[in-house]
């Protein structure tokens, strides 16, 4: 989705906005611009395409300025073109914004009405438009601007700033990601944390219906009223500033190609990173998390909502849940959650999965659980997004940021958080003897270590995937705990490479899906050695009888007759096995990708953190 990021200080501002909007490039873009504020007054430079393509149209030598804005657009309003890409001007007035403006249409036709005319097919031009409109009528800048924010519905982070008040910068939020840097004399604002990284690790988080005021010396916020009225935030003088853990070189890659490839390999870190506080007491962290032993004896069922590849970390979590801890556990889509009744109440605990804490279906169906009574806990990367500050507690998986927009290190954090769940609500509740509890959290220890030896398949999985180039198809299997990570494959190849794949439960294919297998059709099998082992060799011969072409994910040597490729993965307890049959399909993914030759790191369509429902 779109990118903002505004800049005040002592530093020249173009470079600084130039390097801010390149870190968020992830999000996904077509377009991009800057505006800035220099001694000829204010200039905006915009252009389709890349980041690259802005460097080409800037001055040359770069004007001298301190303050200025920039965008990278994702389109839903209208083609990728230059004059669709952001800042959006009107009257001295320049905007940034990522979400959506839902009743743009209407305003559009008032402002026409008045003479406006349009320059671009956006849902944002109405907004520097509304401001100017307001300022006509006799108000100050600061007064339009809130007056015509008090106009829009829908969801937004707005960058504001004009040519007649060059000292100031405005930040406004509702609905759509936004944080403010603090710097020593200086001020950013950003949609994402590592866009300002390397300047700062001092953020403020605003709350929907904020407006942040920055200056050179100084910020303040406000709550925004109706319209156009405005009270100073409770928290404005010295807003609460939080101090983050992550660091510069976090955000970069490291010295490796690609930040897919770097993610995939920190998992032995990040894994241990987020267990490590909780995994010689798994019971103390429910404490911690304010779910006290009546509530988690009184527990009658758990729901979890999440999208994506965060989905997939919940459908595995309901297989350890309820083996661990005998609690009935419905996992959801997301972007569905709410829009059936929900059989919600003060009894259930409800968990968000989100890597980035601002997808926006996950924090709707936070919100409507929430409204129904239910403790909200959620799973969260990122310190101080919008789930966690809104839910009753988080539990945050220590992945670090996570660039690539295929979910990779998150994942596996996020299956080790939640087996951690699984093991203290066990134990809480004596559904978990101690016995199989030591041998879990010993496995859990050993799992690190693991994920390395599973990592070290790369050569020999790239070396199948270009065995198999060309293939326009593919299907993935797996039972049990391991057909999320079926789904999971099938998702990664899917966004990575653009290869159509199928994740299937490997006992369903007899109900349709093997009319898919012809010769040659790669068919990715998830086997490892429990107690479904069996059954899956049945369904391995089934693909081989039609000439499907078998590769199989095991722990089994002995599979090596059986198949047409054999990725070994080393032993691991039955509930933990996800965690290392996931790797070589995150594998499998990235090398189609490379040798497919797409963006890897950006795919096509795709933006990292989906903030618009
Ligand atoms: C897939 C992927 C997405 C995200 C999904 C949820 O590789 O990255 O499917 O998992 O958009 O995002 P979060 O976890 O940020 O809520």
């Amino acid at each position: 989705m779109c990118g903002i990021v505004g800049y005040i200080g002592n530093r020249s501002a173009i470079p600084v906005l130039m390097d801010g909007l390149k870190k968020l490039e992830y999000r996904g873009y077509d377009s991009a611009g800057v505006a800035y504020i220099n001694g000829n007054g204010l200039e905006i430079k915009k252009t389709k395409g890349r980041i690259e393509d802005l460097h080409k149209i800037l001055p040359f030598p770069l004007p001298e300025c301190k303050i200025g804005v920039g965008h990278t657009r994702w389109a839903t309003h209208g083609e990728p073109s230059d004059r669709n890409a952001h800042p959006h001007a009107c009257g001295g007035v320049v905007v940034v914004h990522n979400g959506i403006i839902e009743n743009y249409q209407q305003l559009r036709s008032r402002l026409t009405s008045e003479g406006h005319e349009f320059s671009s097919e956006t849902d944002t031009e109405v907004i520097p438009r509304l401001i100017s409109s307001h300022m006509e009528k006799g108000n100050t800048f600061e007064e339009s601007m809130k007056k015509a924010v008090s106009d829009l519905r829908g969801s937004y982070a707005l960058g504001i700033m004009s040519g007649n008040c060059p000292g100031k910068l405005f930040a406004i939020r509702n609905g759509s990601p936004l944080v403010i840097g603090v710097g020593q004399n200086e001020y950013f604002f950003a949609s994402d944390i590592p866009a300002f990284l390397q300047f700062t690790n001092k953020f403020i988080f605003l709350e929907d219906g904020q407006i942040c005021m920055l200056s050179r010396d100084d910020i303040t916020v406000e709550n925004l009223g109706p319209n156009g009225s405005s009270k100073k935030a409770r928290q404005s003088s010295g807003a609460k500033v939080v101090e983050i853990s992550w660091t510069p070189e976090m955000a970069e890659k490291d010295g490796f190609d690609y930040f897919m490839l770097k993610e995939m390999y920190e998992q032995p870190r990040t894994v241990r990173d987020t267990m490590s506080e909780w995994l010689d007491n798994p019971p103390k962290m429910l404490d911690s998390l304010g779910l006290t032993p009546k509530m988690v004896l009184g527990l009658r069922r758990l729901h979890i909502a999440a999208c994506g590849t965060s989905y997939h970390a919940g459908l595995v979590a309901k297989y350890i849940i309820e083996a661990l801890a005998h609690i009935p556990v419905d996992v959801e889509i997301a972007s569905e959650f709410r829009y059936r009744d929900q059989l919600i109440d003060k009894n259930n605990l409800f968990i968000s999965i989100t890597q980035s804490g601002e997808t926006a279906d996950t924090l709707a169906a936070q919100r409507e659980a929430s409204k129904k009574g239910a403790f909200t806990l959620s799973i969260c990367n990122v310190v101080g997004s919008t789930a966690s500050r809104e839910a009753d507690s988080v539990l945050y998986t220590r992945a670090g940021p996570e660039i690539g927009v295929a979910s990779t290190k998150a994942f596996t954090a996020q299956l080790a958080a939640l087996c951690l769940i699984a093991i203290a609500l066990g134990m809480k509740r004596g559904r978990l003897i101690a016995a199989e509890a030591e041998t879990l959290i010993n496995q859990l220890k050993k799992m690190p270590s693991l994920i390395e030896k599973a990592l070290a398949s790369g050569k020999h999985v790239k070396d199948i995937v270009g065995r198999i180039k060309g293939s326009r198809s593919m299907l993935y299997l797996g039972r049990g705990i391991n057909y999320p990570i079926a789904l999971e494959g099938a998702l990664k190849l899917k966004e990575i490479s653009y290869i159509h794949a199928e994740g299937y439960p490997a006992g369903e294919m007899k109900h349709g899906p093997i009319a898919l297998i012809e010769r040659g059709l790669p068919v990715v099998v998830i086997a490892p050695m429990d107690n479904l082992f069996e059954k899956t060799l049945s369904n391995i011969e089934e693909v081989k009888a039609r000439g499907g072409k078998v590769i199989v994910v095991t722990d089994e040597p002995g599979l090596r007759t059986k198949a047409d490729e054999v990725i070994e993965v080393p032993p691991a307890h039955p509930a933990l096995s996800p965690f290392l049959n996931v790797i070589p399909l995150q594998l499998m993914a990235f090398w189609s990708g490379v040798l497919n030759g797409t963006d890897v790191d950006k795919p096509r369509n795709l933006a990292k953190s989906v903030t618009v429902e």
